[in-house]
């Protein structure tokens, strides 16, 4: 897919005003941002338009807040971090609508970037509705979408507006999509998949699709425990889901076989006797997990094998960790495979989330090909799902 991209503006932007939508949703604790990768991430496109002199009005959401207005959520403290980042003073306006953002954004000088407060205190952000589209227009000469992490939701921000002003895509969006596009369509073989988390039932559209499309998946974290009790092996107290997850397990088994693709599952786990960090553990085989103890990482054997398998791969994309690495003495196999990504030849893709927040944690994220700054984004896009915000921004005739 091509998208219309920065390349397409003019190199001189004074006297234009673009909209930005950038995805600022970073974690906060008490006000605090805990991750600033995403705002690290939105500074390219930020830096390369005010180098051509456009004036820069950068919009985003912030957690959920229902379509209320509420302090909690403001974009206050992503506001200050981006400030710092840039080196230029970035002031927060009252709202992202309305008369005087409106007044304020005609008003922009060349080279001058204020934020917009938080979309998501109008309901009509998540309605995608055209009016509110249109006040978020109001002012703007361009728009310029760089929030990859929302291209999977049809709002106002993503999708509206951008029949409303010229629209381009960001160099984040670019990038994205362009790594992400490449493993859907002209990946290096053996294409390896390395599946953590804990639902199998969350996943079952990316499962599928990676069966299709992959030589091999290698399934880890929470959601083994259900492929392994779905074979007939007791799981002791891990965690697992039902009867109806279950089944799908057993159906991608054969799916995998019909389609020749080896699915994988550890062969050893980390057992605890409880969810605690000065639990006791032993490793046992995952066909005899004991009654009472459950499973909180692969095993090394596992980790060992699934390290090799990704050291000889052409392409690993990774979605969701081994174990429950948050606690350091469960989080052995992610770091296993992470170092073993870290190091491997082949194109290597986080696909967001808690595996990108792993390798965030491991201090490690710039010796992959790509860690993707969407968790959900990039997983519809690995299902094969075209993104509502990405279909947007693509080039035409
Ligand atoms: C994310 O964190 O995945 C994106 O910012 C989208 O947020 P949402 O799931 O609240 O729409």
């Amino acid at each position: 897919m091509e998208l219309v991209t920065l390349s397409d503006l003019a190199e001189d932007l004074s006297g234009a005003r673009i909209l930005v939508r950038s995805d600022l949703n970073v974690p906060l604790d008490s006000g605090r941002i805990t991750d600033d990768a995403r705002i690290a991430a939105s500074i390219p496109t930020l830096r390369e338009l005010l180098r051509r002199g456009a004036a820069v009005g950068v919009c985003s959401h912030l957690g959920r807040p229902k379509g209320q207005v509420n302090p909690e959520f403001s974009l206050a403290p992503c506001a200050a971090r981006l400030s710092e980042l840039l080196g230029t003073t970035v002031d927060l306006l009252g709202d992202c609508v309305g008369d005087a953002v409106t007044e304020r954004v005609m008003s922009l000088a060349p080279g001058e970037i204020v934020m917009l407060e938080n979309l998501r205190f109008h309901p009509q952000e998540e309605a995608n509705d055209p009016a509110f589209a249109a006040e978020l227009a109001a002012g703007f000469t361009g728009y310029v979408n760089d929030a990859f992490g929302a291209a999977h939701r049809a709002h106002a921000s993503t999708e509206a507006v951008a029949h409303l002003l010229p629209a381009y895509a960001g160099m984040l969006m670019a990038r994205e999509v362009g790594v992400i596009g490449g493993l859907l369509e002209r990946p290096r073989h053996p294409f390896v998949a390395v599946l953590g988390g804990s639902k199998v039932s969350d996943k079952l559209p990316l499962i599928q699709s990676l069966l299709e499309r992959c030589d091999r998946v290698l399934v880890g974290g929470a959601m083994c425990f259900t492929f392994l009790i779905a074979t007939g092996d007791p799981v002791g107290r891990s965690l697992h889901e039902g009867p109806d997850a279950q089944q799908m397990a057993r159906d991608l088994l054969e799916s995998a076989v019909r389609l020749n693709c080896m699915l994988q599952l550890p062969s050893d786990v980390l057992v605890a006797d409880k969810f605690a960090g000065d639990a006791e553990l032993q490793v046992v085989a995952s066909d005899g997990i004991p009654d009472g103890w459950m499973g909180v990482d692969i095993g090394p054997r596992t980790a060992a094998s699934y390290a090799e398998l990704i050291a000889d791969a052409g392409t690993v994309f990774w979605n969701g960790p081994m174990g429950a690495f948050e606690t350091p003495a469960f989080a052995d196999g992610t770091r296993t495979v992470a170092d073993a990504m870290a190091d491997a030849s082949g194109v290597t893709v986080v696909g967001g989330g808690d595996s990108g927040a792993a390798v965030a944690q491991f201090g490690i994220a710039d010796r992959f090909t790509h860690v993707s700054t969407g968790g959900g984004a990039a997983l519809e896009m690995m299902e094969g799902r075209v993104l509502p915000g990405v279909a947007a921004l693509q080039r035409r005739g």
